[in-house]
């Protein structure tokens, strides 16, 4: 069922787990979420970009996506992630989406807080709950790529948050987007003085390829959302690539997709257990 994205972080903050907050570019990765968080009993985030609602078509993955949710036998929070286009932002919300996320982080402060501000004001009229993000995860975010990785400034964070009130924080400690990442290093100490200043729930992007144990140890530190891309679609074209290598002839999409399907759940299931949200729907 389609749940609220305030409801899941808050509980999560309470209970010490965090939500995996999941991108999904085909039928294929979509299924293969809803059917790992119903195998685990775990709620999860299920989230549509910009470029993945392009590439499918705006109605389409509106149906498609308030579909799943509203079958689920655990909740799911629909999710708008990385908004640009404040336009589409509106009619995500407008489409009945449980959150959205507006990415303004590159531009100066007063902008992002003006413009946080109206997509909350939006958004409160129509029940639905708001994530910005203040620093900047650079990398290759949805279609775009930027490569300036700006840490979170304290004062500026508790400015962000009094100031729009969001209902989820994303924060920049040192992930980046996408595949190529360099060297992870995350600021942990950075992290721990946010979370004992900021009660709002705070998000990790840029979580793929990070070792399982600094997104637990960021988890313990106060971590409630973290968002994965990359490793989905990593899991939906190795499936694809085994499948053809072990049956070169075959032409079934309903096969080879059921095959793409096993192997990101497989992927789904890891970030799931990880995170501690299995057995908490
Ligand atoms: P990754 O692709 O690095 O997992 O990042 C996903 C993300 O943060 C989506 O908002």
């Amino acid at each position: 069922m389609k749940t609220s994205l305030k409801t899941e972080l808050l509980k999560a903050q309470k209970l010490g787990y965090a939500l995996p907050a999941f991108n999904f570019d085909n039928l294929e990765m979509m299924k293969a979420i809803i059917e790992a968080a119903e195998e685990e009993n775990s709620p999860v985030i299920l989230m549509v970009t910009e470029s993945a609602a392009k590439y499918m078509g705006l109605d389409y993955v509106f149906a498609l996506a308030l579909t799943a949710c509203n079958k689920a036998k655990v909740p799911i929070v629909l999710h708008w992630d990385h908004g640009f286009d404040i336009t589409l932002i509106k009619k995500a919300i407008d489409a009945g989406f449980s959150s959205v996320m507006l990415d303004s982080s590159l531009k100066p402060f007063d902008e992002n807080v003006k413009e946080t501000l109206d997509v909350v004001n939006y958004a409160r009229t129509k029940g639905v709950e708001v994530e910005s993000e203040i620093g900047h995860v650079g990398g290759k975010e949805d279609d775009r790529n930027s490569k300036s990785n700006g840490y979170s400034d304290i004062n500026q964070a508790i400015e962000f948050n009094n100031l729009t009130k969001v209902d989820a924080l994303a924060i920049a400690i040192g992930t980046s987007h996408g595949l190529f990442k360099g060297e992870i290093k995350l600021q942990f100490d950075l992290l721990k003085e946010i979370a004992s200043k900021i009660k709002t729930p705070l998000v990790l992007h840029g979580s793929s390829q990070v070792p399982l144990k600094d997104l637990q140890k960021a988890i313990k530190l106060g971590i409630t959302k973290i968002n994965i891309g990359t490793d989905l679609k990593i899991a939906c074209a190795d499936g694809l690539k085994q499948y053809f290598t072990e049956n070169p002839n075959d032409f079934d999409a309903r096969k080879y997709g059921r095959f793409a399907i096993e192997n990101v759940k497989k992927q789904a299931i890891i970030k799931i257990r990880a995170f501690g949200s299995n057995n908490k729907a």
